[in-house]
C-alpha cells in the first residue's frame, strides 16, 4: 500500500514515515523543508533500510500536488502533517497561518478528490480543548473558542473536514488529536528540530542541559495542582507514530463505523513541568539549571487525555513512559551535537 504524507521530514511526520516504513507501506513524502531539511531522508533510510519518495513542494501548490498524483496512482491514503505550528508566530502573522494551514487542506482535499484518493488523516490537536472543566478530556469535551491563530487552524480544519466528509460519503477521514509529544527515535537518527530558541518544554530542557540557555524558565507554581506546575499529558513521539499506523490500518481495511471519526492520542496520564524536570534529571544524571518565574499567557492549568476511544476502537494504547521520553530527548540532543547538526538548520 502506498501513502502520502505532507510534512513527512518534520517531527512528528518522519517518525510517522519510519513506523510505516517498518510495516511495509511505501511512503511518498511531500514537504517544502519550511521546517525541516533535506537529511533527515537519508537518516530515516538508515532507520528503516527503505527509501521514500520525496517531492520538495509546497501542498498550497495545486499543480505541485497533481503532478505527485499523477506519478503515483496507486497511492490509497494521505496522512496531512504539513503545517506551521508556532503559537506565539500565529499571533503575529495570523495570515501566514490561515493561509498556509488552511488553503494546505482545502487544495490537498480537491486534489485527492480530483485523483480519487479517498481516505486521509489529519493531524489535530488537543489545544481545541482549551481548559476542558472535566478530566480527562473525551472526543465529546467541548471544543471551546481557540486561543491562538495556530489553535484556530486546527479547529476550522476539523471543521472543514467533517463538512467536507458529510457530503462525500465515499471519502473516510480520521483526526488525530495530539497532546503533547516529545522523545525521539530510539536509535538517535531523528528527532525535534526546532528552529531558533524552542518555545516547547522538552526541547527547550534538552538545550538547557547541554548549555545552550543558561536555564529553564518554569511558568507558573501557583496553578491548582499538586506541585503548582501546570500538567499535560506528554506522548512519546515513537507512540504516536504508530497510533498513525493502526489508525490507517483501521481506515484501509473499513474497520471504523463513520466516515469520520476523532480520536486522542495521549498516554492518559497528566505530569507538572517538574515531573518531567525530574524524570529528566533522574534518566540523564544531568542537573537541570531552573527558575519559577510568572505564569505564560495562554496556558493552561492541566489537560489529559481519556484514550478509551482510541483503545477500544482501534485497539491502540500508548507503550512508553515519561522516563523513556526524556531520555530520548536527551539521547537526540546529544546526538544533535555530536553530529554538529544545527538544530533548525539544514545538515
Ligand atoms: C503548546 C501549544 C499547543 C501546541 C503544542 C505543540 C500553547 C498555549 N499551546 O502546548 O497549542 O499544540 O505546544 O506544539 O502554546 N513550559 C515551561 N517552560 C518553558 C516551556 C514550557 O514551564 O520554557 C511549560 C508550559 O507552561 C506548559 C508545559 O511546559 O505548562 C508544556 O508547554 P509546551 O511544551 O509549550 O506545550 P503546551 O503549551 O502544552
Amino acid at each position: 500500500m502506498k501513502v502520502l504524507i505532507t510534512g513527512g521530514t518534520g517531527f512528528i511526520g518522519s517518525h510517522t514515515v519510519v513506523s510505516l516504513q517498518e510495516q511495509g507501506f511505501e511512503v511518498v513524502i511531500v514537504d517544502n523543508l519550511s521546517n525541516s531539511d533535506r537529511g533527515v531522508l537519508d537518516r530515516i533510510g538508515k532507520i528503516t533500510g527503505k527509501k521514500a519518495d520525496f517531492y520538495c513542494e509546497d501542498i498550497c501548490n495545486r499543480n505541485a500536488l497533481k503532478n505527485i498524483f499523477g506519478e503515483h496512482q496507486d497511492i490509497a491514503a494521505v496522512i496531512h502533517f504539513a503545517a506551521f505550528k508556532a503559537v506565539g508566530e500565529s499571533v503575529e502573522q495570523p495570515l501566514k497561518y490561515y493561509h498556509n494551514n488552511i488553503t494546505g487542506l482545502i487544495s490537498l482535499l480537491e486534489e485527492m478528490k480530483t485523483a480519487g484518493v479517498h481516505n486521509i488523516i489529519f493531524s489535530s490537536s488537543a489545544t481545541v480543548y482549551g481548559q476542558p472543566e472535566i478530566l480527562p478530556a473525551t472526543e465529546d469535551s467541548p471544543v471551546l473558542p481557540a486561543t491562538s491563530p495556530y489553535g484556530n487552524t486546527k479547529q476550522i480544519n476539523e471543521e472543514i473536514l467533517r463538512d467536507f466528509l458529510l457530503v462525500h460519503p465515499d471519502f473516510k477521514g480520521i483526526a488525530l488529536r495530539y497532546f503533547n509529544p516529545i522523545g525521539a527515535h530510539p536509535g538517535g537518527w531523528i528527532g525535534e528540530l526546532p528552529i531558533g530558541t524552542p518555545n516547547n518544554l522538552m526541547p527547550f530542557i534538552t538545550q538547557t542541559a547541554i548549555g545552550k540557555h543558561a536555564e529553564l524558565k518554569v511558568f507558573g507554581d501557583d496553578y491548582n495542582t499538586p506541585d503548582g506546575t501546570a500538567i499535560r499529558d506528554y506522548i512519546h513521539v515513537v507512540d504516536l507514530a504508530e497510533a498513525h499506523v493502526v489508525a490507517m490500518k483501521a481506515l484501509l481495511n473499513n474497520s471504523l463505523r463513520e466516515n469520520y471519526s476523532v480520536f486522542n492520542l495521549g498516554t492518559g496520564n497528566g505530569f507538572s513541568v517538574l515531573e518531567v524536570i525530574h524524570s529528566f534529571e533522574k534518566t540523564t544524571g544531568v542537573k537541570l539549571p531552573y527558575r519559577i518565574v510568572e505564569r505564560r499567557p495562554g496556558d493552561v492549568e492541566q489537560i489529559y487525555a481519556s484514550t478509551k476511544l482510541a483503545n477500544e476502537v482501534l485497539g491502540w494504547k500508548a507503550k512508553y513512559s515519561l522516563d523513556d521520553m526524556t531520555i530520548s530527548a536527551w539521547n537526540w540532543e546529544k546526538m544533535l551535537s555530536e553530529q554538529h547538526f544545527s538544530s533548525g538548520g539544514k545538515v
